[in-house]
Order: C-alpha cells, then sequence, then structure tokens
C-alpha cells in the first residue's frame, strides 16, 4: 500500500486484495501485544503451550493433535515436505490457492489438477483421479479464488470413499465466514484417526495477518510428524499471545462475520445491477467475471488506488478478486469499478468508430 501511495502520489489506498480484516485486529489482541512486547529479546515457546492448552479447550481436541504455523501457509508446507516426494502424486481443484502447487513443485510430486465444476470443487472427479500413488488432495473449502464451498455431506461421503492411507488436507482458511450449516465437522473423523489435517488461521477473520500464526487439527501421530520436521521457533511470541487473546474476543469476531456478511449481500446485489457476473461467495471475497481483460481493470482500479487481484495467475483472464471490506470501503470499490468499465467502454467505442485504429 505504502508503495502504491509513493509511486502513485496518492493519499488513501484501499487494499482489498488480500482478504484481510477490514476491521483491524481484535484489540484485546493488541493489549496482549502490548502486554508481551518487553520479553521479545526471548526466543518464542516453541511448543506454543499456553496457546495450545487454550485451542485445545476451544475445540475439544486434545493439545497432541494440534500443530502451529507461521501462518497456515507454512503448514502447507510441511504436510507436503512431510508426506510426499517424486514418485507421488497430489490431487487439487483448479483453480485453487496457488500454494497448493508451489509446495508441491518444491518436493517434486507429481500434481493432478481436477477442473472445478460451476466453480466449486468437482469431489466425485477428484474421487476418480485417485491412483495407487496418490498420497495427499487439497481441499480449499471455502475454496480461493472462488469463495464456494462444499456441503457437509458431500465432504463426508468423500472421506468415506477415499482411501485410509491418502492424507486429506482440508484448507479451512475462510471457515469462519461460512454459515454453520455448511461447516463440516472434521474433527470427528480426525478422533476416529482418519488422516485429515483441518488447517485454520488468525489471518483473516482473527485480523492478524502480519503477524503470521495458522493451526493445523489432525491425528497425535501426524501433528507429530510435522512438529518435527518445523523449525524449532516458527510461532513468534507476539503472534502466540495474539492468537490466544483473539480467540478470547468472540464479539470481534462476531462483528468482523457481520460486516462481512453485509458487505457480501450488497456487494453482489450492485453487481448484479450493474450486469456484471459474480460467484456467489460464502468468504470475504468475490470472484467477479468483469467481460474484459481483468488485469487492465486492476491496473486502472490501481491508479485510482484500489488495489484488487487479476485472476490471470489463475487461469481466469476476465475475472477479478475483490475483498470484502467495510461499507465505506465497499462504495469507493463499486464506484471504481463503475468508472473504470465506463472507461473501457468509452475506448471500444471510440475504437469501433475510428474503425479500431486508435492513432487516429
Ligand atoms: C485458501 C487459503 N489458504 C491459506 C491461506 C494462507 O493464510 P496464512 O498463511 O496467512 O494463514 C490463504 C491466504 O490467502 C488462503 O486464501
Amino acid at each position: 500500500m505504502e508503495e502504491v501511495e509513493r509511486e502513485l502520489g496518492l493519499d488513501e489506498v484501499l487494499k482489498l486484495a488480500s482478504n484481510e480484516n477490514p476491521l483491524g485486529p481484535s484489540p484485546s489482541a493488541l493489549q496482549a501485544i502490548r502486554e508481551t512486547l518487553q520479553e521479545i529479546h526471548r526466543y518464542p515457546d516453541g511448543g506454543c503451550h499456553s496457546l495450545r492448552q487454550r485451542l485445545s479447550q476451544h475445540l475439544g481436541m486434545s493439545p497432541e493433535e494440534l500443530c502451529f504455523g507461521n501462518g497456515s501457509n507454512e503448514l502447507l508446507e510441511l504436510v507436503t515436505r512431510a508426506f510426499l516426494g517424486p514418485g507421488d502424486e497430489a490431487i487439487m481443484g483448479h483453480p485453487a490457492f496457488v500454494v497448493y502447487r508451489s509446495v508441491c513443485q518444491a518436493v517434486g510430486c507429481d500434481i493432478r489438477e481436477v477442473p472445478l465444476k460451476d466453480f466449486t470443487h468437482d469431489l466425485p472427479r477428484m474421487l476418480q483421479a485417485v491412483t495407487a500413488r496418490t498420497k495427499l488432495v487439497f481441499l480449499g473449502n471455502p475454496n480461493n479464488p472462488t469463495g464456494t464451498c462444499v456441503s457437509p455431506t458431500d465432504v463426508h461421503d468423500f472421506l468415506q470413499e477415499l482411501p485410509e492411507n491418502v492424507i486429506l488436507v482440508v484448507d479451512e482458511a475462510y471457515r469462519e465466514y461460512v454459515p454453520r450449516d455448511l461447516q463440516p465437522d472434521l474433527l470427528r473423523p480426525i478422533r476416529d484417526g482418519r488422516y485429515v489435517l483441518a488447517l485454520r488461521t488468525f489471518s483473516k477473520a482473527y485480523g492478524l495477518a502480519g503477524l503470521r500464526i495458522g493451526y493445523g487439527v489432525a491425528p497425535a501421530a501426524m501433528a507429530n510428524i510435522l512438529n518435527r520436521v518445523r523449525q524449532p521457533f516458527n510461532v513468534n511470541t507476539l503472534a502466540q499471545k495474539a492468537a490466544a487473546a483473539a480467540l478470547d474476543d468472540t464479539a470481534h469476531l462476531k462483528e468482523t462475520v457481520r460486516i462481512t456478511e453485509g458487505g457480501r449481500r450488497s456487494l453482489q446485489a450492485r453487481l448484479g445491477e450493474m450486469g456484471l457476473s459474480y460467484t456467489p461467495s460464502v468468504t470475504n471475497f468475490i470472484l467477479v467475471d468483469v467481460g474484459v481483460e481483468g488485469r487492465a481493470v486492476a491496473h486502472a482500479l490501481l491508479r485510482k488506488g484500489i488495489i484488487v487481484r487479476s485472476m490471470e495467475v489463475y487461469g481466469l483472464p476476465t475475472h477479478i478478486r475483490v475483498t470484502i471490506g467495510t461499507p465505506q470501503e465497499n462504495a469507493r470499490a463499486l464506484k471504481g469499478l463503475g468508472d473504470v468499465l465506463d472507461e473501457v467502454e468509452a475506448a471500444v467505442r471510440s475504437s469501433d468508430s475510428t474503425g479500431g485504429r486508435s492513432d487516429q
């Protein structure tokens, strides 16, 4: 944001590109950070003891079934590094979160991408893709960049059919935003010993993206292996304290979800009125088909001080992904998008009237 402000000479840049919490961190987390500042000359608690106890009560899981990472991204890397290598196969949807692919490339395993169906994971096709070499399946639920989820029954049925030796990584980075009846219960199969790793994060609804902390829930034997491949001090002290405080601040979480749901409803309604097609979302972001080159639209918005994500890298050249902000931020984003699309249309019209010769 600072770079955009400096380079474009803008005052107030609005970042709606990384699905962060527009309300900021919980005040309790900030207080915990202030109280901990005096201790940062010490290494962190490598076992995240106090957060582990707190989270174990919160989830009703044993402390041994938890593992912590420098963001849930680190856990994606650790699970891949621990269990996959050349000759193994990982299955993932397409498009899905780019990190699944990059962590697999880093360990040299084969990647089988299964196209989404209606912008949602196609679980029957993913099952069909399983072979004797398949070791792990990534399921972003909800999926980034589409903002869609599969139903709890479908996840349950998928797990029933998946061979027991295959690890299922369910990335639940956006779980808190999902309506209750659409949140699968993965803790039960984990208690039953299924090789499931449920990944969650403090970066999104808990508003702590800059501190880098996420966690995984898995059968104790699996969590133990992830613990053995991580760096001894992978989660910093401030992150541990702030996460524990954020977990207790249910008011902040509720307000975050409330403002996101409201923003989602009004953004989607307005996008519809503008004649733009979007993928109905259960998260804090919306995938929008702008009908023209998404990269150019993202660029034009950037010049207006609004940062959104072009979806070219996900193979969606006419899409952008917009994070849901506060009502004021959403209004600014919609106004900017409307203006940019009007400009594009005017440019096309003028190029039509000049026979496509832009030099005249
Ligand atoms: C689907 C998904 N998983 C994981 C992450 C990583 O989150 P973090 O490493 O901040 O916990 C993100 C962040 O954008 C995401 O969209």
